[in-house]
């Protein structure tokens, strides 16, 4: 009786893809199309005329847009999209295959887009009905691992349960295996991710991320979680040339420009800044960005006088030359400064 009733509510057009929309009830959103008619063996299937296909070329341009650099990133962002497009395409003339495997894990250093890039990547798949929600979870070893017996299981259930239908993001993922404690409960979770992923009941996206050399020793010592993983996704340390034109994505995003001198001495800050022990890339660069921010609000304070808009939505040489990265430069007292105020 139940499935009449579904199938008469199930309108003709149903399953159209409406992004944020529901799935379709009762079946895994790879197959939006399973239950409209099939297409002839004859026929011609027109990409273009996918609407989620039109949504993930939007969303892929936004990303070639707003993120600076990270090309074989992109590239593979994009061919998974082109693996999911086709899939729908094969679904409506009833060809059947295994949904693809989209387990990943993202390598690179402190600040070089693994996170941003998983919130993009979220909503691709959402937009391809491959995930039910556009939600990233993110947990660390804390978030899974129990401090006593029996804690751990319950722990990393519930995590799951909260990311079902989006992508689970284990950030730092070496931590959960430490060889080094015969008895660590981070071996327990990473059984009950494996089945997760093996069972994928849940729609689940599962991304590991981390250091490069370390993700290396974690995936060799974890055979079958490596296995698990379809796409390996590596992110590089940013040039200097990549990280200045981040700090000026960053500056225009939130409506504040570099003047020339600025924009000088912001690429010299970023050359100091590569060289420090802790820098961490776009991050490092967002930093400094606030803190020029936190030096232009100081200066305009203290200038007592009326301000333009030029005034409020201008970051200058002396709010970048204030830096401390340019502290112990003995010359920085006379040099810079006066550069400054040329
Ligand atoms: N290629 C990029 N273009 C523009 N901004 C970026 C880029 N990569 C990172 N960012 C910004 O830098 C910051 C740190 O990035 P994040 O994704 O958290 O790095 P990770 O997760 O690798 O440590 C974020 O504010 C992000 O928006
Ligand atoms: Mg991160």
């Amino acid at each position: 009786m139940a499935a009449d009733h579904n199938g008469a509510v199930r309108a003709p057009g149903f399953q159209l893809h409406r992004p944020g929309g529901d799935p379709p009830r009762g079946r895994g959103p790879a197959e939006p199309d399973a239950d409209a008619e099939l297409l002839a063996d004859d026929a011609m299937v027109d990409l273009s005329l996918d609407l989620a296909g039109v949504d993930v070329e939007t969303t892929l341009a936004r990303l070639d847009a707003e993120l600076i650099g990270l090309a074989p990133v992109k590239l593979r962002v994009r061919e998974i999209a082109a693996l999911l497009l086709i899939d729908r395409a094969r679904a409506k003339f009833g060809l059947e295959a295994a949904r693809p495997t989209l387990h990943m894990s993202f390598t690179g250093p402190p600040g070089t887009g693994k996170t941003t890039v998983a919130l993009r990547m979220a909503g691709l798949l959402h937009t391809l009905g491959y995930i039910r929600k556009p939600k990233v979870h993110t947990v660390t070893r804390d978030d899974l691992v129990g401090q006593f017996i029996g804690h751990t299981a319950p722990k990393t259930r519930e995590a799951l349960a909260r990311a079902a239908g989006g992508v689970l993001f284990v950030d730092e993922a070496y931590y959960l295996f430490r060889p080094e404690n015969e008895r660590d409960y981070g071996q327990e979770v990473i059984e009950i991710l494996l089945q997760e992923m093996e069972t994928q009941r849940s729609s689940l996206v599962v991304i590991f991320a981390g250091y490069p050399d370390r993700m290396q020793r974690f995936f060799s010592a974890n055979p079958g979680l490596s296995s698990r993983v379809a796409h390996h996704l590596r992110f590089e340390d940013y040039s200097q040339a990549e990280l200045l034109a981040i700090a000026e994505v960053m500056v225009a995003h939130e409506h504040f420009r570099f003047d020339e001198d600025a924009r000088l001495a912001f690429g010299e800050y970023v050359a100091r800044r590569m060289g420090e022990p802790r820098f961490a890339n776009a991050r490092s660069v967002r930093n400094g960005v606030e803190r020029c921010r936190l030096r232009q609000a100081k200066r305009l304070v203290d200038a007592r006088r009326p301000l333009s808009r030029a005034d409020l939505t201008t970051l200058s040489a002396a709010d970048v030359y204030g830096s401390s990265v340019f502290a112990d430069d003995t010359e920085q007292q006379d040099g810079p400064k006066d550069r400054a105020t040329a």
